[in-house]
């Protein structure tokens, strides 16, 4: 099966609307290209559930702040096609800006609280323009299920929460992040990295596994430790710290005496790139399980 490139929005939606009229199960990855491992392996999960693989290529103006990367971010499409090929997608949309946003459109998905902390802080709007663009796709693309990265750890709850508020009716999948072999999460923007920026930016991987030894040790208050965090991030090469924090998993918000397990999420400037990274933090007991479930 060859992959299908389709732009026009009404010819994407009767391809999937004629699998899923046949009795077949979909899955969708969307995406901004600049397409990496990371990626790619949302698409592996794809294809062993689903008897469709559907990815969108997209970069959605609505979700970048007026100073951020819109106009150079990363536009990589015969690569990416190459690597969609290679993981046997069977379709990629890649919708004009105007087929996603007639001219004078005015209607914008309000997000869920969930969005307010931590990026809605730093990039106000952003949360508004991903749940705006992800709500458009899933009706124009009517996958059976989606796939999402955990690297972009609040983006998923924001679209978990809309997708159960709005009454989608589409199941949402989470990924884990996928990283180098020494540890940093994989991005479209690590392509903006000279050599000792690129590893200037391994501290994030360092301050999440300081994290997670001083979670585990028990014996250190949540601001204890995110203050380590903070000082690893800016000694090991940071050049600017937006948030360095651990969160109820659900809420984002400060851990209270109802929260059942909690995440570490930052986000930094190395150069003038910005980078997030996350990492689940587990209480010493739950990683001895882990290590030792046959
Ligand atoms: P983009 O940054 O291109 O990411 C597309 C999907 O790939 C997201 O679900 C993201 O979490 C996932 N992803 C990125 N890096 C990953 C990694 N290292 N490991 C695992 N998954 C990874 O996220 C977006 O695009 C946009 O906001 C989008 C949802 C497409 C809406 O425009």
């Amino acid at each position: 099966m060859n992959l299908n490139v389709i732009s026009n929005p009404q010819a994407a939606y009767a391809q999937i609307a004629h699998w899923r009229q046949a009795g077949q199960t979909v899955g969708l990855v969307p995406t901004m290209g600049a397409l990496h491992a990371g990626h790619i392996s949302l698409v592996e999960q794809a294809r062993q559930a689903c008897d469709r693989v559907v990815t969108t290529i997209f970069v959605n103006p609505t979700q970048f702040g007026p100073n951020e990367d819109f106009s150079k971010y990363p536009r990589t499409l015969e690569g990416d096609l190459e690597l969609l090929r290679g993981a046997k997608a069977d379709m990629v949309f890649t919708p004009a800006n105007d087929d996603m946003y007639p001219p004078g459109s005015s209607t914008y998905v309000l997000p869920p609280k969930v969005s307010l902390p931590l990026e809605g802080e730093f990039r106000p709007g952003h949360f508004q323009g991903v749940a705006t663009i992800v709500l458009k796709l899933f009706h124009l693309l009517p996958a059976s299920v989606a796939y999402f990265g955990q690297k972009d750890y609040q983006q998923c709850q924001v679209i978990k929460q809309m997708v159960d508020e709005l009454n989608v009716p589409m199941r949402i999948e989470i990924c884990p992040t996928v990283r180098e072999s020494d540890g940093l999460a994989m991005s479209s923007r690590n392509r903006y990295l000279s050599a000792p920026q690129r590893q200037s930016a391994l501290c994030l991987w360092k301050a999440l596994q300081i994290a997670q030894s001083l979670y585990a040790a028990g014996r250190h208050s949540i601001g204890e430790i995110e203050q380590q965090m903070r000082e690893t991030l800016l000694s090991q090469g940071a050049q600017r710290v937006d948030y360095a924090r651990i969160v109820d998993r659900e809420t984002l918000l400060a851990p209270s005496e109802d929260t059942d397990a909690v995440v570490a999420l930052i986000a930094v400037h190395v150069g003038t790139t910005r980078l997030i990274d996350n990492l689940l933090l587990e209480p010493l007991g739950a990683q001895y399980s882990v290590l030792h479930t046959p």
